[in-house]
């Protein structure tokens, strides 16, 4: 399996009885151990993986490697020594609890933010070689949008489309892609939070980037316009932009995201695809609900030896089996464990 060549095994010396103790885990995970010999507790964190952007070099659309930032009067890094990479045709995840640095790492890399250390290279080119032209490459979907309240939407993006050299997809056709054609003639001021969060999204798109980022794009819309917008998401992949996505959300973050890293206190602690993580933090066994009579029995078995367990074969030809699943972790889940805190 693919996620297993992450887990790395290092041994430790117990500090009381200095017994050796094998220990398991993943990059950045910190873990409880308990030595067998003489039952003194202790925590264990491994290491951060090595990054990726500098494992592959050339492969990718966004390359960062070890940045720094501190915001001025601060005396506290709000980025410190990010490194990822992501391809072309894929979305990365960024996730973290409130104050962790995403935004601040987005606006790092995208150039608003002057005085970081490390390297950041956008399609190939190192980020202070860009000179405006970047913008007419990337997409930003900013987490608090700026819309002139008093023009409509239409005119809003039109006057956005003229900042903008080369092709520039039709702002109407962008208004219809996200179900507001009918409001594109409307004031900005009138409309409500979701209907801004749908502009704020199509307007990342007039200028067809071929890098994409986008900062907590499904606020605030309800459950079709967050379907809309995913699927829209997960075409954009299919055409090939790389996509950098912000989220709280980790629903979304588990169907959409190929990769995601977990960021906390400035610090990527963790990269991996949602599905490795699951199976990993996931317990194995199966939970099976059947019937005895009228009354509903639940029992866990071991999903390694499945095969050969009689009492579930027995049961799966009984018929009377009501609800059987793999007992996987969500995201939700891995967030916790891999940030140390509840989502705020
Ligand atoms: N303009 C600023 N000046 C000084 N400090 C700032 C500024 N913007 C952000 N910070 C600080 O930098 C840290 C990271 O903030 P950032 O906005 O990147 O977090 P975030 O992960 O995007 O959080 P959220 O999930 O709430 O959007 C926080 O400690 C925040 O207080
Ligand atoms: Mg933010």
């Amino acid at each position: 399996m693919m996620g297993d060549t992450n887990i790395i095994t290092k041994k430790v010396a117990c500090p009381h009885c200095k017994n050796e103790i094998t220990v398991e885990g993943l990059p950045g995970e910190t873990i409880e151990i308990k030595c067998p010999n003489c039952n003194t507790k202790g925590i264990f964190a491994f290491p951060v993986e090595k990054p990726i952007a500098e494992s592959a070099p050339g492969q990718y659309a966004i390359e960062v490697n070890n940045i720094d930032f501190t915001y001025q009067k601060s005396d506290k890094k709000a980025v410190n020594g990010v490194s990822f990479g992501i391809k072309k045709g894929e979305i990365f995840g960024f996730l973290g609890p409130n104050g962790a640095g995403k935004t601040t790492t987005q606006k790092v890399i995208i150039g608003l933010l002057k005085g970081y250390n490390g390297n950041v290279k956008i399609l190939g080119k190192d980020l202070e070689s860009w000179k405006t032209d970047l913008y007419n490459r990337i997409g930003v979907g900013f987490e608090l949008p700026n819309h002139y309240q008093k023009l409509t939407a239409l005119e809003n993006l039109e006057l956005f489309a003229s900042f903008y050299r080369g092709k520039i997809t039709p702002p109407m056709d962008l208004l219809k892609m996200v179900d507001l054609e009918k409001d594109a003639n409307d004031r900005v001021g009138t409309y409500s939070k979701g209907m801004k969060s749908k502009l704020n999204f199509a307007r990342s798109l007039l200028n067809n980037p071929e890098v994409w980022f986008l900062d907590e794009p499904t606020t605030g819309l309800d459950p079709v316009g967050r379907r809309l917008i995913k699927d829209i998401i997960l075409q954009k992949r299919k055409e090939g932009k790389a996509i950098f996505l912000t989220t709280h959300n980790m629903n979304d973050a588990d169907e959409l995201c190929d990769r995601v890293g977990f960021i906390v206190d400035g610090k990527l602690t963790l990269i991996e695809s949602p599905r490795e993580l699951k199976i990993r933090h996931g317990k194995k066994i199966v939970k099976v609900e059947y019937l005895e009579g009228n009354e509903l029995v639940k029992k866990d078995f071991d999903l390694k030896s499945l095969a050969d367990n009689k009492v579930f074969l027995d049961l799966l030809r009984s018929g009377s089996i009501q609800t059987i699943h793999t007992a996987e972790a969500t995201l939700d889940e891995i967030f916790i464990k891999a940030t140390g805190r509840q989502l705020k």
